[in-house]
């Protein structure tokens, strides 16, 4: 279907070499996207690189740090000089640090909210002149189940992706004029290195998320990627400042 068409268009994903942002990054490839893949594991990132180009997609590397005002600037310029444009953004880099709100020293409050939300506002507006300059672009935020929730094991977590949710429709006011769209995705429990670090420090979560789940199972990184080659593609023209959950139900269910 046309709406859904990705061809020509060029896509950066931070943190797109595995997990939920690898699962956007090949859906948007399979759209017809070319993808910078934006990350700090230079292996990693080759690895997703060679895949999405066995998909038949171009695809880069960019090495950045998201959280560095420079690295977001000279992401989108790599971008730019490897494909001529950019179209898409999806601030999918994030990190969580579980511990008891007591426990988190300053820096690690800092840290987290560095990486999951200023690092979102950083890298949409290196984005945002290019955007603006073609006359259209698209930006999705990853936000969480805890954009929604609070889990006392994760109050920086949840603090940076409820922040990711009001930043999204700030933007979104901000830049409909300039036929920019910015939407959030709050994915569910996702099967990726991230939440298998949960699973380990929480040996009751596994168990936990099967019973809580409507659909009574895990999401993968796949199951991300419908959603994000609606949000990318004209389809979502006339959506913006939404909060999508991609959960399995975990959120509809009281
Ligand atoms: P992951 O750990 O596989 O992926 C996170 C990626 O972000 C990694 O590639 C990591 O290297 C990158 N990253 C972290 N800090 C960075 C920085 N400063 N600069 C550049 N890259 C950086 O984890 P997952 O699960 O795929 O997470 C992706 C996003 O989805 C995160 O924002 C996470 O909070 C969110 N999320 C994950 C859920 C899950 O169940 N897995 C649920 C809800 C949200």
């Amino acid at each position: 279907m046309k709406a859904f068409d990705l061809s020509g268009r060029v896509a950066i994903v931070t943190g797109g070499n595995g997990g939920i942002g690898f699962g956007m990054a090949k859906g948007l490839a399979e759209a017809g996207a070319a993808v910078a893949v934006a990350g700090r594991n230079a292996e990693k990132s080759a690895r997703a690189v060679a895949e999405l180009k066995a998909l038949g997609a171009k695809a880069i590397a960019v090495s950045a740090d998201v959280t560095r005002e420079a690295d977001c600037a000279a992401m989108v310029a790599a971008t730019v000089q490897a494909f001529g444009r950019l179209d898409i953004l999806v601030n999918n880099a994030g990190i969580n640090i579980r511990k008891a709100p007591q426990d988190l020293a300053a820096a690690e409050w800092e840290s987290v909210l560095s990486t999951n939300l200023s690092a979102a506002f950083l890298a949409s507006k290196a984005a945002y002149p290019e955007m603006q300059r073609q006359g259209g672009g698209k930006i999705i935020n990853v936000g969480s189940m805890m954009s929604l929730f609070g889990a006392g094991f994760a109050v920086a977590y949840g603090a940076s992706k409820g922040g990711i949710v009001q930043m999204s429709k700030g933007l979104a006011s901000a830049w409909a004029r300039d036929n920019i769209q910015v939407n959030a995705v709050l994915p569910g429990w996702i099967d990726t290195d991230l939440t298998r670090r949960a699973r380990e420090q929480l040996p009751r979560l596994h168990d936990s998320v099967l019973s809580r789940t409507p659909a009574g199972r895990w999401g993968t990184g796949e199951d991300m990627a419908g959603v994000a080659v609606f949000l990318a593609s004209p389809a979502s023209d006339f959506v913006t400042g939404a909060a999508i959950p991609v959960d399995g139900g975990y959120s509809a269910q009281g």
